[in-house]
C-alpha cells in the first residue's frame, strides 16, 4: 500500500476495513495527476481492456468495449436502503439496510484477489465551493479511475479540503470478477448475475458491485451527485435534480440561466450546448451543465445552480458536427469512448456522426461491420466521457463555487403524440403537477422495453433517493423558500409527429426559438395567451428569422386536444393514490384546476 496521503482517521478506517475484506493486492490513493492517468491508461492498454486511437484524429483518447451484458444502468437492482420502506417509497427498489450491508459484504468478500484497489477522492461542485460535497470511491476497475478524473475533480487537492475529519460520502465500487490464481483477466471484467447498486442515505453511503458501466460503477454520478445528495437536500433546504444548465445572451446584451430536466436521453446535452440557427447568431448559448444541477437559494432567495460535475458522460449516436458541434469538439481529444465502432485509421464513429457510413468498421461488438450488415455499430447507449473543459461553449462561471442564478425550470420529455411545443405554467405549484406527471417514452438508457410510455416525474424517477411523494412536497416548500425570486417553470416537447409521422418539429438549433420566448417571459418581454395548459405562444410571439416554419402547422404543433389530455389527468389519480397519503394536496388541486380549463 502507498503512504495513505490523509490523516483522516473515519476515512483511514474505513480504508482498512475495505481492505481487510476485498482483499487487493495492492492498493493506490490516487493523486489525480497526469503521469498517474498516463499510467492507468498505460495498464488498460497493456492489458487488452481499451484501444489507444489514433494520435493524431484524437489525441489522448480511448476506445473501451464493455461485456455485451453490462451496457445501461440496471434500474431493477438500484436499491434505497433507508431505514423503512416507508422513507424509500413505491417508486425505488427497498431492502432492509442491515440485509443489504450482510448481502454485499458476502459479495465483497476477497472480490479483489489479485487486482488493485484505487482510492479515489473526488469533490462533486468546485473544490472548495460551499455547494460542493467531497466522496471517497474505492474501486478495484481503472476504467473507472479514469472516467472519474474527467467526470469529477479528484485527487490530492480533495484529501486537502477534506482535512482531518471533514465529511464525505464513502462509495465503494467493485466489478465483482475476482481472479484465482492462474486465471487470465477479461477485458471487461464485470458480474451481471449478482449486479446490485445499493445506497444508504441515512449513512451517506454507497455500495456498487458487478457493474463497470456508467451511473452503476461511476459513483459521483447518478448515486451521490442525485440519488444521495437529493436526500441531503431534502434534510438541508435544496435541491439535487436531473437538469441541464445553460445561459443564454440575448441580442441586448443580457444573460438569463435556465434548467432543464429532460429523462434520459431525452436531449439535455444537445439544448445545454445549443448553436442557434445563422440567423439568430446574436443570441449566444453558454453551458454550465448537461446532466445534474444542485440548486440552493442565495441569501436573498435566488436560487443558484451549480454543475456538480466535471465532464460529459454523453449519448454518442446520433451525435454529428450537424447536431451538436459543441460535443463533437468537446471529445475531440483528451475522452474515453465506450461502445463506439473503430474506424480503420483508428478513430471513432457511431450511427449519425456522418449521413455515409464509413466502408468498414470494427463494431462495439469486436465484429467486422460494413454498411449493409443489419446490426448497428455502435450500442444504442455508447457514450463518450469528455472533459468539460473542452467545450467551445462552456459558461465563463461555470466553475463559479457561488453557482448561476436561476430564472427558469423547464421541463420536457418523448411526447410524440400529445403536448404542444412548449407552455408557460401558471405559477410554482402547477409547474410541480406538470413536473410530477411528467412522462416519457424509455430510450436506451437503462434496461428495459424502449418506447413505452412511462412516468417520470421531474426527470427523476431512477434518482430520487426517498419517498417520491416526500420529494413533491419538498419541491411545493422550495418554492416558499425562493419566495419571490422562485423560477417561471415550462413544458416543452420536441418530439411531437404530425400524421405522417414525422417530427412537426426541426428541433436542435432550432429549439433557440422556443428558448428566446421562454426567457423573454421571464423578463416580462413576451406576451402569451392563456391555455387549458397554461400560457402559450402565439404564432407571431416566436422569433422567425431564417425558418421558414408555416403558421397553419405552428397552430398544429400547438394544438390541444381537451378530451386527450382529460383522459390523460384522470391517469394521474392512480400515480397518485400510488404514493399513499404522501402526495400532497396541491397537486390533486392543480389537476382539478386544469380539468377545469379543459372543460
Ligand atoms: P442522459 O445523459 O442519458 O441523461 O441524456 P441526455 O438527456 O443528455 O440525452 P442526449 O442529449 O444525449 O439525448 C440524445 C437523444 O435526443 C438523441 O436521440 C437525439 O437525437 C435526441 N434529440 C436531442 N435533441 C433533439 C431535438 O431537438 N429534436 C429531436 N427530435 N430529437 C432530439
Ligand atoms: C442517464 O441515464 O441519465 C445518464 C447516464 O446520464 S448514466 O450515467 O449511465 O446514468
Ligand atoms: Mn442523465
Amino acid at each position: 500500500m502507498s503512504r495513505p496521503p490523509t490523516q483522516h482517521q473515519d476515512l483511514l478506517a474505513w480504508v482498512g476495513q475495505v481492505c481487510a475484506l476485498c482483499q487487493p493486492d495492492h492498493v493506490v490513493w490516487c493523486d489525480g495527476s497526469e503521469e498517474e492517468d498516463r499510467r492507468l491508461r498505460q495498464v488498460m492498454v497493456e492489458s487488452g481492456s481499451a484501444l489507444r486511437l489514433n494520435e493524431q484524429k484524437r489525441p489522448n483518447c480511448l476506445l473501451v468495449r464493455s461485456d455485451p451484458r453490462d451496457v445501461a444502468r440496471v434500474e431493477k437492482r438500484t436499491f434505497i436502503c433507508s431505514r423503512t420502506k416507508e422513507e424509500a417509497g413505491p417508486t425505488n427498489n427497498w431492502e432492509d439496510p442491515a440485509e443489504m450491508k450482510a448481502k454485499m459484504s458476502g459479495l465483497y468478500a476477497g472480490c479483489m484477489r489479485r487486482r488493485t484497489m484505487y482510492i479515489i477522492p473526488f469533490s462533486m461542485g468546485p473544490v472548495g465551493s460551499k455547494i460542493a460535497r467531497i466522496g471517497v470511491e474505492i474501486t478495484d476497475s481503472p476504467y473507472v479511475v479514469v472516467n472519474m478524473r474527467i467526470m469529477t475533480r479528484i485527487g490530492q487537492r480533495v484529501l486537502e479540503v477534506l482535512g482531518p475529519d471533514g465529511s464525505y460520502v464513502k462509495c465503494l465500487h467493485s466489478v465483482g470478477r475476482p481472479l484465482a490464481d492462474g486465471d487470465k483477466d477479461v477485458p471487461w471484467p464485470c458480474n451481471p448475475e449478482n449486479t446490485c447498486v445499493a445506497h444508504f442515505p441515512e449513512e451517506r453511503l454507497i455500495m456498487s458491485y458487478g457493474s463497470g458501466y456508467g451511473g452503476n460503477a461511476l459513483l459521483g454520478k447518478k448515486c451521490l451527485a442525485l440519488r444521495i445528495a437529493s436526500a441531503i437536500g431534502r434534510d438541508e433546504g435544496w435541491m439535487a435534480e436531473h437538469m441541464l444548465i445553460l445561459g443564454l445572451e440575448t441580442p441586448d446584451g443580457k444573460k438569463s440561466y435556465v434548467t432543464a430536466a429532460f429523462p434520459s436521453a431525452c436531449g439535455k446535452t444537445n439544448f445545454a450546448m445549443l448553436v442557434p440557427p445563422a440567423a439568430l447568431k446574436d443570441y449566444k448559448v453558454t453551458t454550465v451543465g448537461d446532466d445534474i444541477a444542485w440548486i440552493q437559494p442565495g441569501p436573498d432567495g435566488t436560487p443558484r445552480a451549480i454543475n456538480p460535475e466535471a465532464g460529459w458522460f454523453g449519448v454518442a449516436p446520433g451525435t454529428s458536427y450537424r447536431t451538436n458541434p459543441n460535443a463533437m469538439e468537446s471529445c475531440r481529444k483528451d475522452s474515453i469512448f465506450t461502445n463506439v465502432a473503430l474506424t480503420d485509421d483508428g478513430d471513432v464513429w457511431w450511427e449519425g456522426m456522418t449521413e455515409e457510413p464509413p466502408a468498414h468498421l470494427i463494431s462495439w461488438l469486436g465484429e467486422d461491420w460494413t454498411p449493409g450488415c443489419g446490426r448497428p455499430s455502435s450500442h444504442p447507449n455508447a457514450r463518450f466521457t469528455a472533459p468539460a473543459r473542452n467545450c467551445p461553449c462552456i459558461d465563463p462561471e461555470w466553475e463559479n463555487p457561488h453557482g448561476v442564478p436561476i430564472d427558469a425550470i423547464i421541463f420536457g420529455g418523448r411526447r410524440m403524440n400529445d403536448i404542444p411545443l412548449v407552455f408557460e405554467t401558471r405559477d410554482w405549484n402547477h409547474g410541480t403537477f406538470v413536473g410530477a406527471t411528467l412522462a416519457s417514452e424509455q430510450t436506451a438508457a437503462a434496461e428495459g422495453k424502449v418506447g413505452a410510455l412511462r412516468r417520470d416525474p421531474m426527470a427523476m424517477l431512477p434518482f430520487c433517493g426517498y419517498h417520491m411523494g416526500d420529494y413533491f412536497r419538498h419541491w411545493l416548500e422550495m418554492g416558499e423558500t425562493f419566495g419571490a425570486k422562485k423560477p417561471r417553470i415550462f413544458h416543452v416537447n420536441w418530439f411531437r409527429k404530425d400524421g405522417n409521422g414525422k417530427f412537426f418539429w426541426p428541433g436542435f438549433g432550432e429549439n433557440l426559438r422556443v428558448l428566446a420566448w421562454i426567457v423573454a417571459r421571464c423578463r416580462g418581454e413576451a406576451a402569451g395567451r392563456p391555455s387549458a395548459l397554461g400560457t402559450m405562444p402565439d404564432y407571431c410571439d416566436l422569433p422567425w428569422e431564417g425558418l421558414d416554419y408555416p403558421e397553419k402547422r405552428f397552430g398544429a404543433l400547438m394544438s390541444e386536444d381537451s378530451a386527450t389530455l382529460a383522459e390523460q389527468m384522470h391517469s394521474n389519480d392512480e400515480f397518485f393514490a400510488n404514493l399513499g397519503g404522501k402526495c400532497p394536496p396541491e397537486l390533486k388541486a392543480e389537476e382539478a384546476k386544469t380539468l377545469e380549463q379543459l372543460a
